[in-house]
């Protein structure tokens, strides 16, 4: 695992555009894992204006998401599907038949989760695995105590889960569906390459948790310390606590890999 800490938000979620595009320029065939979230409008819109005023061609794309509501349909306001769409989907050239996003309004939900899994494979796994994390730690919907080996599967969601979810759907926490489909900590795992990306102090004493205390499924991105490609994206913000901080800013103004963005 290496940690890239930048000065600002707006700064992290360029430099995390800039990995996706520059991944996506050696093999425009990429098979991109995609993640929801407040952190992320920026990288998407990074990545939308890439493809506006540079050419970034996303045709040959592959895309699974991460995860999605059960009982919403797509063009719910409160739906990933109704997300990606708006973030990123609309204002790219990915063509329709090669997005994936479990349908959490299907009548088997065990045998939509199977077939997720089966398409991923299909596509010859995921190269790069976009990931947020939620304040109880979480990636994807996997909750505290998901099983580190876990499949894409239904979850129930926390309390605490729904409140942050909560302002597509009035502000109310109710609203929020109380299960969701997400890909299992053991599928994210698979992916050749991850790429984290934290901001705001929010996010600082449970990344603190995620990246340098024990690996425990209490902590499901703390699995990430098991993958030998992953990449932690942070700014000043969420890395406030984190104890290896110089040692990580070393990295970024030293390693030749970084010398690109810097
Ligand atoms: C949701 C998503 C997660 C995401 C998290 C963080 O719970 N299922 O994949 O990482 O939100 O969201 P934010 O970026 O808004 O803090």
């Amino acid at each position: 695992m290496e940690v890239i800490i930048q000065e600002t938000a707006e700064k992290t979620a360029l430099l995390a555009a800039r990995v996706i595009a520059r991944e996506v320029r050696v093999r425009p065939n990429l098979t991109l894992g995609l993640a929801t979230g407040r952190t992320m409008e920026a990288v998407y819109r990074h990545l939308a204006t890439m493809h506006r005023n540079e050419g970034l061609s996303f045709a040959r794309c592959q895309t699974f998401n991460l995860d999605e509501f059960i009982g919403l349909p797509p063009d719910h306001p409160g739906s990933y599907h109704r997300y990606m769409t708006d973030h990123f989907f609309r204002h790219v050239d990915i063509p329709s038949s090669h997005i994936h996003i479990p349908n959490g309004m299907a009548a088997d939900l065990a045998a939509e989760c199977a077939a997720y899994e089966a398409a991923i494979k299909a596509c010859g796994g995921i190269d790069l695995q976009l990931l947020g994390i939620g304040r109880d730690g979480h990636i994807g919907f996997n909750e505290p105590l998901s099983a580190l080996q876990s499949r894409t599967r239904e979850k129930a969601l926390t309390p605490a889960t729904r409140r942050q979810n909560a302002s597509l759907f009035g502000g109310r926490w109710e609203n929020v569906p109380a299960r969701a489909i997400t890909m299992g900590v053991g599928t994210i795992l698979e992916s050749r390459r991850c790429l984290l990306v934290a901001t705001g102090e929010e996010k600082a004493f449970i990344l603190s948790q995620a990246l340098e205390g024990p690996i425990t499924a209490w902590v499901t991105a703390s699995a990430l310390q098991l993958h030998p490609r992953c990449t932690v994206l942070v700014d000043e913000a969420a890395a406030e606590q984190l104890k290896g901080k110089d040692y990580y800013r070393w990295i970024f103004e030293n390693e030749p890999e970084w010398a690109p963005f810097r």
